[in-house]
């Protein structure tokens, strides 16, 4: 008999049980609770609450550790290539060769988007948000491809929409951005690999050659694996609620992107590069700035500071960090928001303020840094965070959908006017 836990309520003593992850983490299984005792939980922001069991990612908010099914952020991120973290986050274990190269060309082979879906771009405004875009594109592609679409279906059916999403998603994000300036659209090429691959889409000319510094690839190849997958946070979540309907992957996909978008998730790396840039154009005053963050009247915060679960450190932002050291000095960048930035990382992280509330640069304090020294545009960040995080939410709604966990619907405590009666009036 496991361990247990007592709650007292009413004069009556209720046990429930005590559940223990691999990782040694534990929770308290209150799923008789409302039956047993007539009481909910509430939880605002799910802080402290569990919503199912996943073997995909663990992190430790307190010590920094973030491993992928139990490789360490740091083995992935300098040895393995973006596709083998997709395919080990996707189907448990890194693959072999064989697998490697299986999952790669049928990746490679559904990089086209459907000819129709070009005359959506073109609906839309220049000025289009690419996140907007994406969101709509991707739940479009549920409409091209109906056969596909329950995900009860048969393992392989599961398995195509799977691999056209992973290959659809760079040309749909590099087709938003190629709208928005637009210029020509770039159709993917065959022969280049995934990192490859995007950033000929985004950049290519039709008129000229494309030339890349494989360091811009390589950057990005870590980049894509630090986003790839973070456990249940909030577009994961998403994605898992909206997969608990038993709705399609695409559709699920494109929650998830939505959520993404929010500036206290992953619309922070463009927020970070919009503050860093306000603050250089304000006379780069950081303690000014800085006084900002911590006046409860003042609504601007530090972004890319802070995390839900890090309460040291992001083990993400300290490679990050470093791999911006490498790669603006290979580029020979010498980028005045970077000096902004590492007098904000140093004067906040010895403000009793910061250290109070254990806020430390996030996964998105260095990132956009980096995004800009290889020519991303700003707008483009949060889509660099959904390219990197398609794996990951894929893997999360497989499992869901794997393990049969029932449809999200959560209870709540009714705040509002209780018996009030409707009274006619003289309508005209
Ligand atoms: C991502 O969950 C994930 O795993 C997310 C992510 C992933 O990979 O999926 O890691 C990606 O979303 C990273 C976070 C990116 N967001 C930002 O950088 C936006 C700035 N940070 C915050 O808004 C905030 O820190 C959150 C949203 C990240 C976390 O918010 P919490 O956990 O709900 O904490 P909180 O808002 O309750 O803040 C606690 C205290 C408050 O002060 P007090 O009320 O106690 O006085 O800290 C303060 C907040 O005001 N605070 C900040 C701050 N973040 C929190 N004050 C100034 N600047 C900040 N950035």
């Amino acid at each position: 008999m496991g361990e247990i836990a007592k709650l007292e309520l009413d004069g009556k003593v209720y046990e429930f049980p005590v559940i223990e992850g691999t990782e040694n983490e534990k929770a308290i299984d209150i799923s008789s609770l409302r039956s047993a005792t007539g009481y909910i939980t509430l939880d605002l922001g799910y802080k402290n609450t569990g919503a199912t069991k996943s073997a995909i990612t663990y992190l430790d908010g307190e010590l920094g550790i973030l491993k992928y099914r139990g490789y360490s952020i740091e083995d992935l991120a300098s040895k393995a290539t973006f596709i083998e973290v997709a395919y080990l986050l996707i189907y448990g274990n890194l693959p072999s060769q064989e697998e490697l190269d299986n999952f790669t060309s049928s990746i490679t082979k559904h990089t086209l988007v459907h000819e129709d879906m070009k005359q959506f771009f073109e609906a839309y405004p220049s000025k289009a948000h690419p996140m907007g875009v994406l969101a709509s594109m991707v739940c479009s592609l549920s409409t091209f491809y109906p056969e596909a679409l329950d995900p009860n279906r048969d393992s392989e059916s599961v398995d195509i929409t799977i691999h056209r999403l992973l290959a659809k998603l760079p040309t749909l994000a590099a087709w938003s951005y190629k709208n928005s300036i637009r210029h020509p659209f770039m159709y993917p090429k065959n022969e280049f690999d995934y990192c490859k691959n995007f950033m000929y889409m985004m950049f290519a000319m039709p008129t000229e050659d494309y030339k890349i510094d494989p360091v811009v690839t390589e950057a990005m190849n870590t980049l894509l694996i630090l986003h790839a997958d973070h456990e249940q946070n909030c577009s994961t979540s998403t994605v898992r609620m909206v997969g608990s309907a038993q709705t399609n992957l695409y559709a699920s996909i494109s929650a998830g992107i939505s959520a993404l978008w929010g500036p206290l998730h992953g619309g922070a790396n463009q927020a970070v590069l919009e503050m860093l840039q306000k603050i250089h154009e304000d006379g780069g005053d950081v303690d000014k700035w800085i006084l900002k963050a911590k006046d409860k009247n003042d609504s601007f915060r530090l972004m890319g500071f802070g995390h839900r679960v890090y309460k040291n450190f992001d083990p993400r932002a300290t490679i990050i960090k470093k791999a911006c050291d490498d790669v603006l000095q290979k580029l020979n960048i010498n980028d005045p928001l970077l000096a902004i930035a590492l007098k904000l990382e140093k004067v906040a992280l010895e403000d009793e303020y910061f250290k109070a509330r254990s806020l430390y640069p996030n996964v998105d304090f260095y990132s956009g840094i980096i995004y800009r020294a290889l020519g991303i545009p700003t707008e483009m960040f949060t889509v660099m965070f959904a390219i990197g995080r398609l794996p990951g939410w894929i893997a999360q709604w497989k499992e869901m959908r794997e393990n049969g966990d029932p449809i999200g619907r959560p209870r709540q405590i009714f705040t509002g006017e209780t018996d009030r009666k409707y009274v006619e009036i003289n309508k005209r």
